[in-house]
């Protein structure tokens, strides 16, 4: 009984990707139908080929030699030429932008989507997701699918021009058909599965590559250079071994499939021959014969190849379609006046998963205008709360309001992000320049309001001295500059988009006393004035804040 249900499952789920693909492949429909067309022509061609030298062949037993005709064969021969040519064009066009396609469809879904549903995925799987499973359904769509469309065509033509110059022998040359039926069948179940670990061991194999490289660091701190590399190394076999078992099913498939071609081909040859000893065909007839038979034998041959190939097509849309599933983060636009706004957090609930919460039924609130420190033990879950007024993730419980002092609300969600100001934990800088970091904050900030927010950030001393000033190019996570310099930048890029709410995720927590001061008074002297949520460990930023609030044991003290 479970069986059966798992099957449906599995057939609802690829009737699922056919019809994702369907509809992802409309837009390209056009070119595709193109491409089809002049395939068949090809098909259609090569077909007219094989009866005009059928022609010439019994002309020329006859005695006949006929120029018309093989002027007419190196005709079409040139059109084909010139017809695969042009398929090869369109295609590669169209494999680019189809795959590019795909590659920003998912781009736009991550960064539209849940951050709290997207992390769970790791960077490298997702690159592999939009890279490799990417490519594979743009090549299964420009090549593959019509391939197949073709040689199904190709097999109809020829098996029908075979069968109106002699019945018995085309019904010959389709034996292999059952044979290369039941090969495919039995074949592409375990293909797929074999194919789903290739792809997630290339995942794994991405991961920590992607992962150590960052983090190189750390690898020569600890001295895990050996170990790294033989991880690679055992991560490799790990795709290496599923890259090869799903080689050998398709190297013994082909092989069976070549094998039966053999054999069907001297068993029709034999009947050829036998018929033109007997005199009932012509020497023209069974030189057809022995092309149509190729002809018609090899494209059942190419449709049993292309399993693996569909297969790959089927793994790669599951991956793709399950990022595509992804539920998108609520964005409702607010029309609340964006001016000295409030936060209200009611009987909120929240765990990062159902098992265990991190916040169980907290309630506050804070004024607008109020500069308001949070504060609790290392993993208390302060940055989990900001995290939640954000609408990174979403509690299970209760809500994050939003309001200002003319009285209007605005439940939290994608959307309230538009005036809040935040400054994260951690190094959250971008390889770019130190003007392109601060423009990430507000695009159309001019150079006096730049100049501004390094001032009121404590960085503007450190930035003019560097030798390009702000169009010094820094490196991934503010390589280049210090800690405490990146931290002030991350500040300044919160300033200058001059919400009315900030929040700072331990934002000083790498500068001196001095240089921290320095920041909180140039917080202070922000004009409007923000209403300000900093989380801190330390003493010195508490005296400068109205009110401290407290997480303590899930609650708020
Ligand atoms: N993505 C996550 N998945 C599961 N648990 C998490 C996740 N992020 C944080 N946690 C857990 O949630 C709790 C709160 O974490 P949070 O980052 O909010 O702490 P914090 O108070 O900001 O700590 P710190 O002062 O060290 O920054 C911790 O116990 C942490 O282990
Ligand atoms: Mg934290």
């Amino acid at each position: 009984m479970k069986e059966i249900i798992n099957k449906l499952k599995e057939y609802k789920n690829q009737s699922g990707y056919t019809k994702w693909l369907m509809r992802y492949s409309l837009p390209y429909m056009p070119q595709i139908i193109l491409m089809l067309v002049i395939n068949v022509i090809c098909s259609a061609i090569s077909a007219e080929l094989s009866i005009v030298s059928k022609n010439i062949i019994d002309s020329a037993t006859d005695g006949n030699f006929v120029l018309r005709a093989i002027i007419i064969y190196l005709i079409l021969t040139l059109v084909s030429l010139g017809l695969s040519a042009a398929i090869s064009v369109i295609s590669i066009v169209l494999d680019e932008k189809f795959s590019f396609g795909i590659r920003k469809n998912l781009y736009q879904k991550i960064i539209e989507s849940t951050w709290g549903d997207i992390k769970k995925y790791h960077t490298g799987d997702m690159m592999t997701r939009m890279t490799t499973d990417a490519g594979n359904i743009s090549n299964g769509i420009i090549y593959t699918i019509p391939n197949i469309i073709r040689l199904v065509i190709e097999l109809f033509i020829m098996f029908g021009i075979l069968y109106y110059y002699e019945p018995s022998l085309a019904i010959m040359s389709l034996v292999i058909a059952p044979i290369a039926a039941v090969i495919c069948f039995v074949l592409g179940r375990k293909l797929k599965k074999l194919q789903v670990k290739v792809l997630e061991s290339e995942a794994a194999y991405r991961s920590f590559l992607q992962e150590s490289v960052s983090n190189l660091l750390i690898v020569k701190a600890f001295g895990n250079e050996e170990s790294s590399i033989n991880k690679l190394v055992d991560l490799r076999e790990e795709r290496f071994y599923w890259v090869r078992k799903k080689a050998n099913m398709g190297i013994i498939s082909s092989s069976t499939m070549s094998l039966s071609f053999q054999i069907a081909y001297i068993v029709a040859f034999t009947l050829g021959a036998l018929k033109v000893a007997e005199g009932s065909i012509t020497y023209g007839t069974m030189a057809l014969f022995l092309t149509m038979v190729g002809r018609i034998q090899s494209p059942i041959i190419q449709l049993a190849e292309n399993v693996p190939k569909i297969v790959s097509i089927i793994a790669s849309t599951g991956r793709v379609m399950e990022l595509q599933n992804i539920k998108k983060e609520n964005y409702e636009k607010s029309d609340i006046k964006e001016e000295n706004i409030g936060v209200s957090v009611n009987n909120l609930t929240f765990g990062y998963s159902e098992q265990e919460t991190v916040l169980e039924d907290i309630s506050l609130g804070i004024e607008p205008g109020e500069f308001v420190a949070i504060v609790g033990e290392s993993g208390i879950g302060k940055t989990t709360l900001v995290r939640l007024m954000m609408s990174f993730l979403e509690g299970q419980k209760g809500d994050v309001t939003f309001f200002n002092k003319e009285g209007q609300t605005k439940l939290a969600n994608a959307a309230a992000r538009s005036f809040i100001s935040y400054v994260p934990q951690g190094n959250t800088l971008f390889s770019g320049t130190i003007r392109e970091n601060i423009l990430m904050g507000n695009e159309n900030a001019s150079e006096a309001e730049i100049e501004e927010a390094l001032k009121m950030a404590a960085a503007y001393e450190f930035v003019q001295e560097l030798p390009k000033g702000a169009d010094t190019v820094i490196g991934e996570k503010g390589y280049g500059i210090s800690e405490g310099q990146a931290q002030r930048i991350a500040i300044a890029r919160a300033i200058v988009k001059k919400a009315p709410f900030l929040i700072l995720d331990e934002a000083t927590s790498s500068l001196d006393a001095k240089t921290e001061l320095e920041v909180l008074e140039g917080i202070k002297k922000l004009n409007p004035k923000p209403t300000c949520l900093l989380i801190t460990h330390r003493k010195t930023v508490l005296d400068y804040c109205d009110r401290e609030i407290k997480i303590e044991h899930k609650q708020i003290l």
